[in-house]
């Protein structure tokens, strides 16, 4: 039996705990949120302990730590979490930057337990069976990646219109972008970034282009217009679309240069977050210290093409 402790119980904690629901022999222990109100809410739903700090939280009984704030302290808590002896998983993005997030795996290493950066497309079983299809029936040498996700629906005083608790298009919703990018083309070698800021002094909207290992993509982010999107990722011998909206991917269509046209169909459940716990679960009882999906590696050439791609338009977040 797994025992979870939550920091920040906010939405998508909410759907973390619609996931843990179905993955078994995992159960909620303690919760603790900035404010009093949002933590007894959440206990009231959910069960466990409420906690009154985050001190309490880590000295309670539990194994794993989701940590659900927002970017802005993610560092902060993954840290402490761990170096109170529990595995952490925290979500995206895990570090403000990539020497954020360095300080985190340092500590990570050090304590020798898990961490693990909450990125879910890779862990849905439509993604999974996409891998695996590609294996045998491959599309080539792949070379291109297009993708982007653009949201018009955030409420006013979301989080992600604030600079200083880092939000932003780049860091809400590049970041996936930026994961489709560097899982099929490798490291990012550079990367050209436009993008406009809002009244609150995040970028609204971005389109980025980088040039990786294996290839180029074509990105984009943003809160201003309506743009929920596909993923295309082109190889020599055929092109994929994961379609919209590929961050929480259930369908592909696989075009084969020869004619063929291959439909894969791939529901998810229990909100879509269950698989990426799973995985974090099994990965503890195994004891291991790094997912080999979400690697430590990937997590910093994610961020460091979110740093460059930010550079490329003059978006700096406190202390850089
Ligand atoms: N994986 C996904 O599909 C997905 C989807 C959406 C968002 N996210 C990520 O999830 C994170 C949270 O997003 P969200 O939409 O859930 O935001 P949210 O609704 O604002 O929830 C964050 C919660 O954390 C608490 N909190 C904030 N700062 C805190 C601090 N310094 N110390 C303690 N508690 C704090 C707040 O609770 P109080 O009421 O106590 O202040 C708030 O309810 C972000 O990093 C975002 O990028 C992931």
């Amino acid at each position: 039996m797994i025992r979870w402790g939550i920091i920040g119980c906010g939405r998508i904690a909410h759907r973390f705990m619609q996931g843990l629901q179905d993955v078994p022999d995992t159960k909620l222990a303690a919760s603790w949120s900035r404010r009093a109100e949002t933590v007894n809410t959440f206990v009231e739903q959910y069960g466990g302990k409420a906690c009154s700090s985050v001190d309490e939280l880590l000295a309670s009984d539990i194994d794993a730590v989701y940590i659900a704030t927002l970017p802005d302290s993610h560092a902060e808590y993954s840290i402490a979490a761990l170096n109170a002896g529990k595995h952490v998983l925290c979500e995206k993005p895990a570090g403000i930057n990539l020497n954020d997030l360095d300080k985190i795996l340092t500590v990570a290493k050090s304590t020798g337990l898990l961490f693990m950066e909450g990125m879910k497309p890779p862990f849905f079983p439509l993604y999974r069976r996409l891998k695996e299809y590609v294996l045998t029936d491959p599309i080539g040498d792949i070379g291109y990646v297009r993708a982007g996700s653009a949201v018009a629906d955030c409420p006013p005083g979301h989080p992600n219109y604030s600079h200083e608790l880092v939000g932003g298009s780049i860091m809400g919703i590049g970041i996936y972008e930026a994961y489709l990018a560097v899982e099929w083309l490798g490291a990012t070698k550079q990367v050209q970034t436009l993008g406009r800021f809002g009244e609150t002094g995040i970028d609204m909207f971005a389109i980025f282009q980088s040039e990786h290992e294996k290839g180029y993509a074509q990105l984009y982010c943003g809160f201003d217009l309506h743009g929920k999107g596909d993923a295309l990722i082109c190889g020599t011998l055929g092109h994929i679309t994961i379609h919209k909206n590929w961050w929480n991917p259930a369908k592909a269509t696989i075009s084969y240069l020869d004619g063929r046209t291959v439909e894969l169909d791939e529901p998810f459940t229990a909100g879509g977050l269950n698989y990426e716990t799973r995985h974090f679960c099994d990965l503890i009882n195994s004891g291991a210290t790094e997912s080999p999906i979400i690697s430590h590696e990937i997590s910093r050439q994610m961020i460091a093409m979110l740093d460059s791609a930010r550079a490329g338009i003059g978006l700096k977040f406190k202390g850089e």
